[in-house]
């Protein structure tokens, strides 16, 4: 199926369940365990039936995930791509077998768009500026220089490009602020506990003003290493991130935490809603955008009973 493209049955076909496939990148973060219960739960309200693969963040078992979903015809294969590249041929082979993809989460980088019939998700180039412009707006007026330690998220993946694009587009309004040091912690707590600790050692003697993660996970785990060096965060050192997980509203009424600008990951009714639009016969469109907004320390106590992941 070309860009645009619609899934008819013959007759009589509308009555059979849809069978979606869906190949997840991992369990590496509280935002995806969130995004893969939003997906189980719409697919059982829709009655759609999904073959869910889990990959382990490998982008390997990926492509032979979506190699069974087509060997099994599925109906739909919604990915959410570990990385942004090496997708083309074992897409070229879902489009040849007449089976829709749905990008959901994060984007390939393919020079042939008709691979993918719509992208959902969110602006990660537009969260990275948000957090840019927390932190400029959070040390105007200051003389000295900003020093920023930054952990990106997994190598090669979407988020971790674009957030750390649109974060050093925004930053550049202020020459004081200037990235010391940018690893990447992989988007896990673990990881991003381990190279802040990393970070605070190389750091020893100097002073850091902000931490910038790409994820909230990381920044969870850069809080218990800044705790163990016998520094406050949120205090010592500002800390922006990106998600709106829970965890991160609990850091914030904690005063661990400064900001976390949102990203959702409750992609679940809008992915099965497409799935059934495109049985239909309806158009997607090419890409639909999440809403979000951003929460600072001050809002979270109150905002914190309304989450939803
Ligand atoms: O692609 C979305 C990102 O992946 C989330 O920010 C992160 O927590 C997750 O692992």
């Amino acid at each position: 199926l070309a860009t645009g493209a619609t899934l008819c049955g013959p007759a009589g076909a509308a009555d059979k369940k849809l069978v979606l496939g869906f190949s997840q990148i991992g369990a590496e973060s509280e935002w995806r365990t969130a995004n893969t219960a939003s997906i189980k739960q719409a697919a059982k309200d829709a009655g759609i039936e999904l073959k869910f693969a889990d990959a382990q963040q490998k982008q390997e078992n990926q492509i032979k995930a979506l190699r069974a979903f087509i060997a099994q015809k599925v109906d739909v294969i919604a990915l959410s791509p570990v990385v942004e590249t090496g997708w083309g041929t074992v897409l070229r082979e879902a489009k040849a077998a007449g089976i829709p993809v749905i990008l959901t989460d994060r984007l390939v980088k393919e020079a042939d768009e008709s691979l993918w019939v719509s992208f959902m998700g969110s602006d990660f180039v537009e969260e990275g500026r948000r957090a840019g412009r927390w932190l400029l707006d959070k040390t105007k007026g200051g003389k000295e220089e900003v020093r920023i330690l930054e952990l990106q998220g997994t190598v090669g993946a979407a988020p971790a490009q674009d957030r750390k694009k649109g974060f050093e587009e925004a930053i550049k309004a202020d020459p004081r602020l200037k990235i010391a040091r940018s690893q990447t912690g992989d988007f896990s707590r673990a990881k991003g506990k381990e190279v802040m600790e990393a970070f605070l050692k190389a750091e020893a003697g100097k002073k850091v003003h902000a931490l910038y993660a790409h994820n909230d996970d990381m920044a969870l785990g850069a809080i218990q290493a800044i705790e163990e060096a016998g520094l406050k965060p949120g205090v010592d050192i500002l800390i922006v991130s990106i998600d709106g997980v829970k965890g991160a509203f609990q850091a914030m009424v904690a005063g661990k935490l400064n900001v976390t600008v949102e990203c959702s990951p409750l992609l679940g009714p809008q992915l099965m809603q497409a799935v059934k639009d495109l049985k239909a016969g309806k158009t997607l469109p090419r890409r639909m955008v999440t809403e979000e907004g951003v929460f600072p320390a001050e809002v979270a106590a109150k905002e914190l009973p309304k989450r939803k992941y």
